[in-house]
């Protein structure tokens, strides 16, 4: 059953998103639904959001998945409703997801996702990513419309671990921060190796998407 039927203003589900989300196609389709039901209420999402739930954020956030080593700890920054971190914790089972996200509201809500979809990967953490410096060290780390790369490498790049990656969702100025933020980058000891363009299926947009890693 299509989660957009009986409201129409709930993008209608493309057709591609069975095969991009493959065996975890029923608990991603339980997330939009709980989206739908309860995410402008509990002020989560905006109205304009609903119209492009699936193509501007379930779908987009898929992007980031492939990226992500196999079994390592991976942290969302700033999750907001659950994009990317909801859909990766999803779709990766394989993963530690840590969920850093600073306003409870929010918290609640992806604690209340992880709990309703049974997710045992799932972690919250009700915080700043500065307040975590010297605490905690993932080997992966995303986040998507936090802030831009120069802000957000300060704050995010003490959490990777030596090896580690940023895997930061860009908008068409990704490579333009890239160059922005190399003196913030070199500082803290990353190494933008690439501006990868993903083109998810169903999906009118490229995703871009920031690698950068830690050396040594
Ligand atoms: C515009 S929302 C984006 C939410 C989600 N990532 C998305 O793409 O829809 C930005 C989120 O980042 C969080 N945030 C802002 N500054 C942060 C920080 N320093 N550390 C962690 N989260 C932060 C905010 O509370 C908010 O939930």
């Amino acid at each position: 059953m299509s989660t957009s039927e009986g409201s129409p203003t709930v993008e209608r589900v493309p057709d591609s998103a069975i095969s991009v989300f493959g065996d975890s196609w029923p608990k991603l389709e339980q997330f939009a639904a709980m989206l739908v039901a309860e995410g402008e209420l509990r002020g989560l999402i905006g109205p304009r959001e609903l119209p492009r739930l699936w193509t501007r954020h379930l779908l987009n956030s898929s992007a980031v998945a492939p990226f992500v080593p196999e079994g390592v700890a991976f942290a969302d920054i700033g999750s907001g409703a659950g994009f990317p971190g909801i859909v990766v914790a999803i779709m990766r089972p394989d993963l530690d997801v840590h969920l850093i996200e600073p306003m409870e509201r929010r918290t609640t809500w992806l604690e209340d996702v992880s709990r309703e979809l049974s997710l045992s990967n799932v972690t919250v953490v009700r915080a700043r990513a500065e307040e975590l410096h010297g605490a905690a060290g993932y080997d992966a780390v995303s986040a998507r419309a936090v802030a831009a790369l120069k802000k957000l490498v300060p704050w995010v790049g003490p959490l990777i671990a030596p090896g580690g990656r940023l895997v930061a969702l860009k908008g068409e100025r990704a490579a333009a921060e890239v160059i922005e933020a190399e003196k913030m980058l070199r500082k803290h000891g990353l190494r933008a190796t690439s501006v990868q363009e993903v083109v998810v299926p169903g999906t009118d947009e490229p995703t871009r998407i920031v690698i950068a890693e830690r050396v040594g």
